[in-house]
């Protein structure tokens, strides 16, 4: 007797519960039973394993000497500040970011991404986290919203080839572009942060309600933020001159808001000739 197919209602359910978990790609056609394959599955309670860059001073102590920390324990974060304070530079920075285990969203991700464009340009655009795109590719801005941004630093004779730094303040791209937690988030902003302070922009921008809350610790949205130069203080003492802008994402529904865009690049584009931080053309 051939079984009847589940009815079509269900299989929809199925797949809905699915893409609410995270599993929004297929890759492959046939399910491989992981734990089957692999006498030494790995733990489903996370063990903690921070591995420092190389020249890293003081060597965070092995993970054998610790108890293990709950992925969203305070303690993370403080480890990823403390890693990224050895860091001196972006090479080592990135090299911590990659091979830190504190953060539950890199055991999602496809690949880590960290940064693209010029390390020590005069600006630094920071977005919220790499989408399906970003991860896939592992450089961040790659989709659509990073074409749409391109062409609007272009307007403005900016290129990501000479002008641009970009990074995010996430690492790791959060299962089905769910928001990301706060503890996730303040593991990656200190990595950010440390970031920032090597790569040392003259102007940074945010990109988007969540970086710009991140960054700023605040929680006044980005309707508010926008469009108003503000003071990011960092660890080492450095300020730098922060404009939080709208999400190329949000102009892509919103192409109104475009307009309020385009002053902020133009506010953009005045600051770094007051600072003689632009390149001629
Ligand atoms: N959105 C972001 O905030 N960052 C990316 O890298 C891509 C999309």
């Amino acid at each position: 007797m051939i079984a009847s197919a589940p009815p079509r209602e269900d299989l929809a359910a199925l797949l809905k519960w699915y893409v609410d978990h995270g599993l929004d790609e297929t890759i492959g056609e046939e399910a491989v039973d992981r734990l089957a394959l692999s006498p030494a599955a790995p733990a489903i309670v996370p063990t903690r394993t921070i591995a420092a860059p190389t020249p890293i001073r003081t060597p965070v102590p092995p993970p054998t000497a610790r108890a293990p920390v709950p992925l969203e324990s305070p303690q993370l974060a403080e480890d990823a500040r403390e890693l990224a304070r050895r860091c001196t530079t972006i090479t080592e920075l990135e090299a911590a970011v990659r091979t830190f285990e504190g953060c539950a969203l890199k055991r999602t991700a496809k690949n880590t991404v960290f940064a693209d464009g010029v390390a020590g340009a005069p600006v630094m655009v920071v977005g919220e986290a790499p989408g399906a795109d970003e991860d896939r590719l592992g450089k961040p801005f790659v989709g659509v919203s990073g074409q749409l941004m391109d062409r609007m630093f272009d307007a403005i004779g900016m290129s990501r080839t000479r002008d641009l730094y970009i990074t995010n303040i996430l690492f790791w791209r959060p299962p089905g572009n769910r928001t990301p937690t706060l503890a996730e988030q303040a593991v990656c902003v200190a990595f950010t942060r440390r970031h920032i302070e090597l790569a040392k922009p003259k102007v940074l921008v945010l990109a988007g309600g969540t970086a710009a809350k991140a960054m700023l610790e605040t929680t006044e949205g980005i309707m508010r933020l926008r469009g108003k130069w503000t003071t990011l203080k960092l660890d080492d003492g450095t300020e730098v001159p922060t404009m939080p802008t709208f999400h190329p994402a949000y102009l892509l529904r919103t192409s109104a808001s475009k307009r309020q865009s385009w002053l902020d690049l133009l506010a953009i584009d005045k600051k770094l000739e007051e600072l003689g931080a632009k390149a001629s053309s």
